[in-house]
């Protein structure tokens, strides 16, 4: 029999009293580069609810970090960096990411992974739009003002920056696939702040220098990001993730039939009783219509007061609805 398969963003993490209890005080990246660590981690949901993927535990700071990068990630508040990429000089401090020297601890967790799942396992990275965020603005931001400044007022550092990053992220994708991630996705978070108009010429050639790189399935996501979803599926990515903004069907319209679609169900309503959950999770599956090629997820990650057995139930609802003879 098929089945939808179902996985969740962030399904390693806070709202897991084992992840609370084994992270203690430890610095999300100090977890990350502690390989028996971040692969305990990345089990504890499998052995909560029968997930038909693992993500590895790391975070999209991780390269960075990796090629010198001073970052720190502030619980409640995200990643901040004192010294931020402003100009050409600031560029000039990103050197090229040599993984098997720069995050041998992920590269092993991988490896140690692949050795104990019998699902796949979903590698990753953030984009470069998302990492430049963070880089230039100095930690999140809302309105993205000064990443955007840089972009119109002056593009050639801007492209710099990108193909930097790009190039960082095409060398933290391809190691992941040696080490022996199944897959990979690839976070445009914050990349929805954009208009087609800057996203095609502005993000657009980078997002594909990466993905015509990657010989695995990969996943391209990003949050708000309705008005971009057929240009980031011309960017590249075999599945589109897309946020709770757009109803899935309207989604799957807009990357066309031949890619397949990633999401949507809203992470805050998971936080509600079951009986406002199962609605709208039935809902998202309808709009998937039963066809191949969508996999269940939230929107965006789930958020840490989220009760267990609340994805419990959602993981066991998607299967039991959506089996089907093997086509
Ligand atoms: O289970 C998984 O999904 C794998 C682990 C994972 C983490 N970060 C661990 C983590 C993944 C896929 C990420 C990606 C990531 N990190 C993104 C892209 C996904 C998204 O949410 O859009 C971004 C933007 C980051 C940067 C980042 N790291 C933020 C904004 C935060 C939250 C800060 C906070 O405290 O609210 C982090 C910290 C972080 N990375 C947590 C986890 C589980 C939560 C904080 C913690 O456990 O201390």
């Amino acid at each position: 029999m098929d089945r939808t398969p179902v996985w969740f963003m962030r399904q390693a993490g806070r709202y897991l009293p084992e992840y609370r209890e084994l992270r203690g005080n430890r610095e999300i990246l100090d977890a990350c580069r502690t390989p028996d660590l971040a692969v305990e981690i990345t089990l504890q949901p499998l052995r909560r609810m029968p997930l038909d993927a693992a993500i590895v535990f790391s975070d999209i700071m991780v390269p960075l970090a990796a090629v010198g990068i001073d970052v720190r990630v502030q619980p409640g508040t995200g990643p901040m960096i004192d010294d931020p990429i402003r100009d050409v000089a600031g560029v000039a401090r990103l050197r090229g990411l040599e993984p098997e020297s720069d995050e041998p601890y992920l590269l092993e967790t991988i490896r140690l992974l692949r050795k104990e799942l019998d699902v796949p396992l979903i590698g990753f990275s953030g984009a470069p739009f998302t990492l430049a965020s963070y880089l230039v603005e100095g930690g999140p931001s809302r309105d993205h003002a000064r990443t955007k400044a840089l972009m119109h007022g002056e593009p050639q550092t801007w492209a710099a920056l990108m193909g930097a990053l790009a190039a960082i992220v095409r060398s933290h994708l391809r190691a992941q696939i040696e080490a022996g991630a199944d897959a990979v996705q690839v976070f445009d978070s914050w990349v929805g702040a954009l208009d087609p108009v800057d996203y095609e010429r502005s993000i657009l050639p980078w997002m594909r220098s990466i993905f015509e790189t990657i010989e695995v399935p990969a996943i391209h996501f990003g949050v708000g990001t309705g008005e971009l979803l057929a240009l980031m599926r011309r960017a590249g990515g075999d599945v589109i993730g897309v946020d709770w903004r757009t109803p899935l069907d309207t989604a799957w319209e807009r990357v066309g039939s031949d890619a397949a679609v990633q999401g949507n169900l809203d992470p805050a309503i998971v936080t509600a009783s079951w009986d406002a959950i199962e609605p709208k999770a039935r809902d998202v599956l309808a709009r998937a219509g039963g066809r191949d090629g969508h996999v269940f997820n939230l929107g965006h990650g789930v958020l840490p007061q989220t009760p267990v057995e609340h994805l419990q139930r959602l993981v066991e609802l998607v299967h039991r609805e959506t089996e089907r003879p093997t086509s």
